[in-house]
């Protein structure tokens, strides 16, 4: 079962998985079930030898984001728990450790009930996908300017991170897994920049410096893991190419 089946990275889990003869159950509101209240989850989880979850809370905010963590791993662990589930598969992000601020308390609230469940699991972090970028834009364009977080990331294609939780799914259950990152360094503002410049409409990044433990982070580079992490080979700008080609 994979939840948030619809997702940037969950569609390529979908994808993978049954290309490489899994049967797949989707899951997310599209498909009638809501992680967040428990409604249809007994009935999708039930069966299943596996629970991939690669939902993701509406916000960045330290509050929403805790909140929507903490009650759909609670009700995906306890629905798992009921049906006999063997292995949940969970994915976080590389380098938040001790970043108790915004989106990333909620991954570290996550990753606590994950580690604590008694759900044999596998954990993998992940860096920021390219796909972020396209996110970022959207948000940040006006007009022919955009004004851009201070980040210092090293992104990974979201199909990589997907093939690797399938594989993890393979593999059963291998606890805290070893981090995924992507090829490169980048800055965020940069990326910006190169993906409107390929959809044919440019834009001129600013980058500012956000306050705050949350954005100090994104422009420390912690975000970016260490030399033990295994590295994605498709860079930001083959995913581009892929993507616009
Ligand atoms: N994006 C990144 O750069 C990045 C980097 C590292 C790790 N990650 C992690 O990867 C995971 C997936 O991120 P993503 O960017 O692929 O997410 P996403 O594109 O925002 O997709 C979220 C998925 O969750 C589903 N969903 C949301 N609320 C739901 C609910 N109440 N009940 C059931 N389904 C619900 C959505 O479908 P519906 O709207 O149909 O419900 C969608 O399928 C997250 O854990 C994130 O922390 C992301």
């Amino acid at each position: 079962m994979v939840a948030g089946a619809t997702g940037t990275v969950g569609r390529h889990v979908v994808r993978v998985a049954e290309a490489r003869g899994h049967d797949v159950v989707r899951v997310s509101r599209a498909t009638g079930v809501d992680v967040v209240s428990g409604l249809g989850l007994d009935a999708a989880v039930r069966g299943a030898d596996a629970v991939v979850d690669v939902l993701n809370a509406p916000s960045i905010l330290k509050q929403p984001a805790v909140a929507f963590v903490t009650a759909t791993t609670r009700n995906l662990l306890a629905a798992e728990a009921r049906a006999g589930t063997a292995h949940h598969v969970a994915v976080s992000v590389v380098g938040i450790d001790g970043v108790e601020a915004g989106y990333y308390a909620g991954k570290l609230a996550q990753e606590r009930l994950v580690t604590a469940s008694a759900v044999p699991f596998s954990l993998l972090r992940a860096t920021q996908f390219h796909e972020f970028a396209e996110v970022i834009l959207r948000q940040t364009r006006r007009g022919r300017v955009a004004i851009v977080p201070s980040a210092l990331l090293r992104p990974v294609a979201a199909s990589e991170v997907a093939e690797r939780l399938v594989l993890a799914v393979e593999d059963g259950p291998g606890g805290r897994l070893r981090e995924l990152t992507g090829p490169r360094d980048e800055r965020l503002a940069d990326l910006v920049r190169r993906l409107a410049a390929a959809e044919g409409d440019p834009v001129h990044p600013i980058e500012v410096r956000l306050p705050g433990t949350y954005w100090r982070a994104q422009r420390s580079g912690v975000l970016r893991g260490g030399p033990d992490a295994d590295r994605g080979t498709i860079s930001f700008e083959e995913w581009l190419a892929a993507r616009t080609g």
